[in-house]
């Protein structure tokens, strides 16, 4: 009896112990807030993101923003079950092509490919979501403009 439950100790502190390690080795850190600035030039001014808010106060699950490659439907497989301290990958490792494509040079492209553009995939998350939210609880409270996202760019 007493042998049996040392051995479930000794399992559950090794357990933990990996846990933590994981955590700590394999883990990808995040700021409560931080500036959005994937790794190109911009053009505009850089826009602020206040992670925690959106998850903590504004109730939004990790599936909605992050996900990987597509599951069998064509959709990407959306991670609900992320947790803090999870690995996890930038947007533009796969939506990997700088800046944003449109106008002209994107006619006749369909979501998907324009979605290849970094800030295509990004505004249709955030502003997707954000036109959303506004309509279902008529406010104006999550911002779509440019300049409400985008600061004025200081020369
Ligand atoms: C409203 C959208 C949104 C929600 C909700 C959200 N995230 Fe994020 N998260 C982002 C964006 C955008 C980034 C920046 C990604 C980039 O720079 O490509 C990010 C970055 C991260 C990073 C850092 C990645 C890196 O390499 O810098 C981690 C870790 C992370 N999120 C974990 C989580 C977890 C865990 C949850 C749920 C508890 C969550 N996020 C909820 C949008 C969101
Ligand atoms: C592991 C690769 C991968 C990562 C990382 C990734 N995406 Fe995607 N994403 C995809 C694939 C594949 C699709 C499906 C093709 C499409 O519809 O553009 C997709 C689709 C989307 C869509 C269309 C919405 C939907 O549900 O169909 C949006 C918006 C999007 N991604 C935004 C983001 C944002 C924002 C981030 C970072 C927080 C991100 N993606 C990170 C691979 C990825
Ligand atoms: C799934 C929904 C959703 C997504 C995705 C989302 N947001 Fe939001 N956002 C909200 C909601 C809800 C509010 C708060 C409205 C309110 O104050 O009632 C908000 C508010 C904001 C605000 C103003 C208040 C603040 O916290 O700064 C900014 C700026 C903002 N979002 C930027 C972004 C950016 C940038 C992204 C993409 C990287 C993003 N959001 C993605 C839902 C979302
Ligand atoms: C909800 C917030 C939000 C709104 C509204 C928004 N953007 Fe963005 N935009 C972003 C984020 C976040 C990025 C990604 C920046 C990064 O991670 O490097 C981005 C990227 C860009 C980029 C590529 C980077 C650069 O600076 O060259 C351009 C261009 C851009 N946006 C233009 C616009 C224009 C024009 C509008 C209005 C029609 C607009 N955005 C509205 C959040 C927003």
């Amino acid at each position: 009896m007493k042998k049996k439950s040392l051995l479930i100790i000794a399992v559950i502190v090794g357990m933990v112990t990996l846990f933590v390690a994981t955590g700590i080795y394999a883990g990808t850190e995040v700021k409560d807030e931080f500036e959005m600035k994937a790794d190109y030039k911009h053009k505009k001014g850089i826009v602020k993101f206040t992670h925690k808010k959106h998850n903590v106060d504004y109730k939004i699950g990790c599936g909605d923003c992050h996900h990987v490659d597509k599951d069998k439907d064509g959709k990407p497989e959306k991670l609900d079950d992320l947790k803090m301290g999870d690995p996890v990958q930038k947007c533009i490792e796969c939506h990997a092509k700088p800046g944003e494509i449109k106008g002209k040079k994107a006619k006749g492209m369909k979501k998907p490919q324009k979605r290849e553009y970094h800030a295509n995939a990004v505004h249709d998350n955030c502003i997707g979501c954000h036109k959303d939210y506004n309509k279902k609880n008529k406010t104006k409270a999550a911002p779509k403009s440019c300049k409400k996202c985008h600061p004025k760019k200081k020369k």
